[in-house]
């Protein structure tokens, strides 16, 4: 696909320093699509226990494109554009199911769970008129396929040769993190969506951005969730381009610091909650860690606050709006209490949820903020300096740094 010219110079300050029009522009939304999402990266499709049976298939997107995940007969996952081969027609409608085929309604071509074409209705025509030519040749029309690979039960697709293996992407760190989590045989215990007036990349910003967390939501910090002073860290795999950022509840000090006395504007530690059983946790890993959030490039997050455990995928929709699907886990082994406790505090997150519900006003502000103003203005990125390296800090956005270090890999800027 012919790309147009770079549409965009980025600031000589580098990753310290991003154009606003990044959030905007056409141009950039489209190359985005032919760069990013068809190019060298990794798009979270799925997880294991949403396909388990043959013939079992989810709907995802990678970018904007429509995509189906689905498990054929003998056990293999393959993912195909969910586009027919015939007139566009989206070949799946329904968001997940258990198929032996998979057809077309419009004019009933029907294909494989491998995504190759089975059959053309009226292929012969009527008593020998009309149908297709002779040599009109099934095996050439089927859906396209994107590469699997598949980490931890954890499913995803590239549309790229030159993307490297999936253990090569994510690097020995990032895959450590996963398998802490994913190691053990997961199952769904809810979902949702939240429709987002912002561009994609705010998002993802967003939930790299370990230095608002105490700040902006003020449950995090008056009830001692999460804050800064808590031990953590914030990391990032050699490439930059995925982060981690962790920290244990009840590890901190906040003598001599903001916290203490209240001097941080947003925070209310003289409130209480009427019912404290949404902070009901049980200390679920070894590690202490009591509050993850984890992306793997460009759009998907894997997180664990409390026992709370999900996957958030964010799927733009043009230049100034996406859609952020929320899958909410727990193992296949858990007890029912746990269940409980899990799905209690999925109360946190979510569009109405203590925390989460700012994450989606905040990125809609930005947005506005933006609009219609001088189109060279930049926003500044250098808490922490300007390195893309991990630490132990977490005022900091060098996980910020590094998604747009990533970005402009893989965007040519
Ligand atoms: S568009 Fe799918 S069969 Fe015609
Ligand atoms: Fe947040």
């Amino acid at each position: 696909m012919p790309i147009d010219p770079v549409p965009l110079q980025w600031p000589e300050q580098g990753v310290t320093r991003v154009p606003y029009r990044v959030y905007e522009d056409p141009a950039i939304h489209a190359r985005e699509q032919a760069l990013l999402f068809r190019g060298p990266t990794w798009n979270y499709l799925g997880l294991d226990c949403e396909i388990p049976r043959p013939g079992d298939y989810k709907l995802n997107f990678v970018g904007e494109t429509p995509v189906i995940l689905c498990r054929d007969e003998n056990g293999e996952v393959h993912a195909m554009v969910n586009r027919c081969a015939h007139r566009g027609a989206l070949v799946c409608i329904d968001k997940r199911g258990n198929r032996e085929q998979l057809t077309c309604v419009y004019h009933n071509w029907s294909y494989n769970l491998r995504g190759d074409l089975t059959s053309v209705a009226f292929k012969r025509g009527v008593r020998g008129s009309g149908g297709m030519p002779a040599d009109f040749d099934n095996a050439r029309h089927g859906l396209e396929r994107l590469r699997v690979a598949s980490f931890q039960g954890i499913h995803f697709g590239t549309f790229s040769d030159a993307t490297p293996s999936i253990e090569q992407y994510l690097g020995p760190v990032m895959s450590a993190y996963l398998k802490r989590a994913y190691g053990r045989p997961m199952k769904v215990i809810g979902a949702h969506s939240q429709y987002l007036k912002n561009n994609w990349k705010l998002v993802m910003e967003n939930v790299r951005d370990p230095y608002h967390a105490s700040i902006l939501h003020l449950f995090f910090g008056s009830f001692g969730l999460s804050r800064q002073t808590m031990k953590g860290e914030a990391l990032l795999d050699d490439t930059g381009w995925h982060h981690l950022v962790y920290t244990k509840r009840g590890t901190d000090d906040i003598r001599g610091t903001e916290y203490e006395g209240n001097k941080l504007p947003n925070m209310k530690s003289h409130l209480k909650l009427n019912d404290p059983k949404i902070l009901e946790e049980w200390p679920e890993f070894p590690d202490g860690i009591t509050n993850m959030v984890q992306t793997v490039f460009p759009a998907v997050t894997f997180q664990q606050i409390s026992n709370c455990l999900g996957v958030r995928h964010i799927v733009p929709r043009g230049p100034h709006e996406c859609e952020w699907f929320w899958t909410l886990l727990g193992y296949e082994d858990d007890e029912p209490w746990q269940t409980k406790i899990r799905a209690r505090q999925a109360n946190l997150i979510g569009p109405a949820g203590f925390i989460s519900l700012e994450d989606g006003a905040v990125t809609n502000f930005v947005q506005r903020g933006i609009q219609g103003g001088n189109p060279d203005a930049l926003a500044v990125v250098e808490m922490g300096g300007s390195h893309t390296t991990s630490g132990e800090d977490r005022v900091t956005e060098a996980t910020i740094r590094g998604f747009w270090k990533g970005y402009r890999e893989v965007m040519g800027l």
